[in-house]
């Protein structure tokens, strides 16, 4: 038997004037894409860029349905479209924002579960990390060096 530690280091940013320019400019076009999300039942939206070696910004937003399964995350949305029109372009990094309609978000929204398998397949195929930023509407920024340190123990094709 043994007792193991994982952990996760990351910065916390204060807010989005702590960030290099690099990653303002990455987090002004989640933003961007934050503003055009389809979230009329939530009324949560989700805005994801991706930044990729090429300098190619990939944006997504949610994406929701009157039949709620229907409907997709954004960062999902994000991956897939890099995954189908970038295909061998490596991720540098992702950043990620959420607002809502019925309060104010001021803490740091990071990916769901679904999202973070999906992104990891990804930083595995890549074979190298992508940074991953993630705030609310407004304050503090979490920034990791990779998806993976997001999803310890996680599910991948060596198992299969
Ligand atoms: N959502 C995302 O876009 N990304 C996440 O990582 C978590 C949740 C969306 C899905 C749904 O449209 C709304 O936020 C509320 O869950």
């Amino acid at each position: 038997m043994k007792k193991i530690n994982i952990a996760t280091p990351a910065i916390v940013f204060s807010n989005v004037s702590e960030l290099s320019v690099a990653d303002k400019l990455l987090m002004d076009k989640a933003i961007e894409a934050r503003k055009k999300a389809y979230a009329p039942y939530s009324k949560f939206n989700v805005g994801a860029a991706i930044l990729l070696e090429n300098n190619e910004i990939i944006l997504g937003n949610n994406q929701e349905n009157a039949a709620y399964p229907s409907g997709m995350c954004a960062e999902r949305v994000a991956i897939w479209r890099v995954g189908s029109e970038f295909p061998d372009v490596k991720i540098l990094k992702l950043a990620i924002t959420a607002s809502s309609l019925i309060k104010k978000v001021d803490k740091p929204i990071g990916p769901c579960g679904a999202c973070r398998q999906s992104l990891s397949e990804y930083e595995i195929k890549q074979k190298q990390p992508f940074q991953v930023l993630f705030m609310g509407e407004v304050g503090e920024i979490v920034k990791t060096e990779s998806l993976l340190s997001l999803l310890p123990f996680s599910f991948d094709s060596s198992y299969l």
